[in-house]
């Protein structure tokens, strides 16, 4: 499985960050699962390090700008020169601090010229009996994929992840049968965005509250191929419990 660890701002120190890198690097060769660090942009240099690693790197968030006279952002090619692999696009987060779908569809095409692998949030804020929530994720999809080439669209991973699952406890987290639910619903928007252009299915990722007590269960369920893990991932004996119960 895929498993992004997603700090966000909850790693601020060199120590925490190079001691999770350590770690990543441990699990990433005593797990069969792919493991990627998301680190705050200032701390990916420190985190790369040099020479060959087990592990992969990515950029919670790239700028919608490509370079020049804009001062504070961190841009896809930035990223890439920094040993970022892959790029979080579209994260709730950033969304409600701004990016509304026309940026997030701009993010994308940046993170695709420069090489990046796409993880591309989507999700909900709350469901509703009628299931137009269901639209709301179609449309997220739709939007951010309108400025990519077919074939670059084969290349994006998506994130689901429902924004009242994100930042609780376990139980908090979406209930397996609806996850496999949603993955299939996401599978069948995917094929259509894709025209038929692809025998594989898109790689689909949960986030929200993953913990070592619920991942099991969710991977088993659902058609996940992996996680996006925010705050569990931050802490050295709830990231090696998640990873030993996958
Ligand atoms: P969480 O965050 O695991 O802390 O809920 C997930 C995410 O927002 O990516």
């Amino acid at each position: 499985m895929l498993i992004v660890a997603n700090w966000k701002a909850y790693v601020e120190d060199v120590e925490h960050a190079k001691a999770l890198v350590s770690l990543s690097k441990r699990l990433a060769r005593s797990t069969k699962h792919t493991i990627v660090l998301a680190p705050p942009a200032p701390l990916l240099g420190v985190c790369r390090g040099t020479g060959a690693t087990t592990i992969a790197f990515s950029a919670q968030d790239i700028s919608v700008t490509t370079g020049g006279a804009a001062t504070g952002e961190a841009t896809a090619q930035a990223f890439v020169g920094a040993g970022a692999t892959y790029a979080i696009i579209g994260h709730s987060e950033r969304r409600k601090a701004g990016d509304t779908l026309p940026v997030v569809a701009e993010k994308l095409r940046h993170a695709l010229a420069q090489g990046l692998i796409p993880i591309l949030c989507v999700g909900e804020s709350a469901r509703d009996p009628e299931g137009r929530y269901l639209n709301a994720i179609r449309e997220q999809l739709t939007s951010a994929l309108e400025l990519c080439t077919q074939k670059d669209r084969a290349n994006v991973i998506v994130a689901y992840e429902p924004i009242w699952a994100i930042g609780g406890s376990a139980d908090s987290a979406i209930r397996p049968d609806d996850l496999a639910e949603m993955v299939l619903y996401i599978q069948k928007v995917m094929a259509e965005l894709l025209l038929g252009n692809t025998t594989r299915h898109p790689i689909i990722l949960y986030g929200g509250s993953v913990e070592a007590s619920n991942v099991r269960e969710l991977a088993l369920v659902s058609h996940v191929s992996g996680f996006l893990v925010g705050r569990a991932s931050t802490d050295a004996g709830r990231f090696t419990a998640l990873l030993k119960e996958l």
